[in-house]
């Protein structure tokens, strides 16, 4: 086997998603088995460049995974004009990313980022053209897609457990506290429109790939967007406005006539199994999937409900479906999804998660808010370079 280090400088690597999911469970796992294997007698060793505003908090970062202190760096240039970086990921806060790939994708470096890719469609639709024309590869996190219970949804889909998909009812949500009395599990520059935040340009375009990749295209978007909570407190307890939207109420209608109606809430308890679920509804069957697990009720087992609230229900609806067997081991999909990317810029291997499909992202996210402000549903054209 021969060893080739590839080294990737990671922005944003103190953030929740950098630090959490990319470095530590995607690119320092990689490393505590081996490295990734290429199926060419070559196996990856991806060596990590911390990159960042804080050099105290990226040397911290290096001490506690033993990881070498000359690779941090507080100067994207000085990271973007070194050849020995070939990938450029980035997990800082939106509001910066247009600019910072930009810059990368001029400097000759693939690209990996988080989403969403810019804040703008016209932002997201440049970056995809100038990532073609530069010659250089593209990723775009789209980790729900390799979540255990969309996987299990896929694999029902792909067995045509459903017959024809009529609908899909998506969930998802918590309550994120204000950060008075109890801090915010969230960062504050997520419900600063001005910051890049919002519920809708974060979850929308996670929305649309997994619409588009398990049911097909979405053709339009209908979408009410609101504040509900107007004033929060930020990391040093003072309070600010909140101007981005922080509940998101949308419908989209899918190719082929499916209609997905999805909720996006960090104003609302959990009353569910899992902070997201989907329940799709069949001819032939229906199923619940959620981050790890799906359940399913076929046509068959289908019980019939008679409405009538004189009487209380004398069974439970939950305990009429049946859960869906793992019958694989599921990684870490912000791994995987890794992997796959490092694959396709060493080993050519197919990958189509690119910025062309963050774009679409972005657009789904544009297109929810303007639908929201004029009050009416907006048809969703498809983008090509
Ligand atoms: N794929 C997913 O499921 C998912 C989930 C949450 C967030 N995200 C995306 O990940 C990105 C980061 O989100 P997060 O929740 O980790 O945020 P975060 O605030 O925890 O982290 C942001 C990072 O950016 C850095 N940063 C902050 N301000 C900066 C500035 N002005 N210039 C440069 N760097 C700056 C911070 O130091 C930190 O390292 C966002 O783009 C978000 O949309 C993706």
């Amino acid at each position: 086997m021969t060893r080739k280090t590839v080294r990737i400088a990671m922005n944003g690597v103190t953030g929740r998603m950098g630090y959490r999911q990319h470095l530590v469970r995607s690119i320092l796992a990689l490393r505590e088995q081996g490295g990734l294997d290429l199926g060419d007698g070559t196996v990856l060793w991806p060596e990590p460049v911390l990159v960042g505003r804080r050099e105290h908090a990226l040397k911290a970062l290096a001490e506690r995974h033993g990881l070498d202190e000359a690779n941090i760096s507080t100067d994207v240039d000085a990271v973007l004009a070194d050849d020995s970086v070939d990938i450029f990921f980035d997990a800082a806060m939106t509001s910066g990313r247009e600019e910072v790939l930009k810059k990368a994708i001029a400097a000759g470096k693939h690209i990996y980022t988080e989403k969403p890719t810019a804040t703008g469609l016209d932002g997201a639709i440049e970056l995809a053209r100038l990532a073609r024309e530069k010659g250089v590869k593209s990723g775009v996190v789209q980790d729900k897609l390799f979540l255990p219970g969309l996987l299990k949804l896929k694999r029902l889909i792909d067995g045509g457990f459903f017959g024809r998909i009529l609908s899909v009812r998506g969930e998802f949500g918590y309550w994120v506290f204000e950060g008075d009395w109890q801090e915010a599990q969230r960062p504050s520059w997520n419900y600063r429109s001005e910051d890049g935040g919002g519920i809708v340009v974060d979850m929308f375009p996670h929305w649309e790939y997994v619409l588009h990749e398990l049911f097909g295209r979405v053709t339009s978007v209908s979408a009410l967007a609101t504040t509900h909570i107007p004033t929060r407190w930020d990391e040093n307890g003072k309070p600010y406005d909140a101007t981005a939207d922080d509940s998101a109420y949308g419908i989209f209608e899918i190719e082929g006539g499916i209609v997905a109606q999805i909720n996006s809430s960090w104003d609302v308890r959990v009353n569910r199994d899992e902070l997201v679920e989907f329940q799709v509804d069949g001819t032939e069957g229906s199923a619940v999937a959620g981050l790890r697990n799906c359940r399913v009720q076929h046509r068959s087992s289908t019980p019939k409900p008679v409405w009538n609230p004189d009487l209380p229900a004398t069974y439970s609806f939950r305990d009429q479906w049946q859960e869906v067997p793992d019958n694989t081991e599921f990684d870490n999909g912000f791994k995987v999804q890794w992997e796959l990317f490092l694959k396709h810029v060493y080993a050519g291997a197919d990958y189509h998660w690119d910025l062309l499909a963050g774009a679409r992202g972005v657009q789904m996210a544009e297109l929810g808010l303007a639908s929201s402000a004029e009050g009416r549903r907006l048809d969703v054209p498809e983008i090509s370079l």
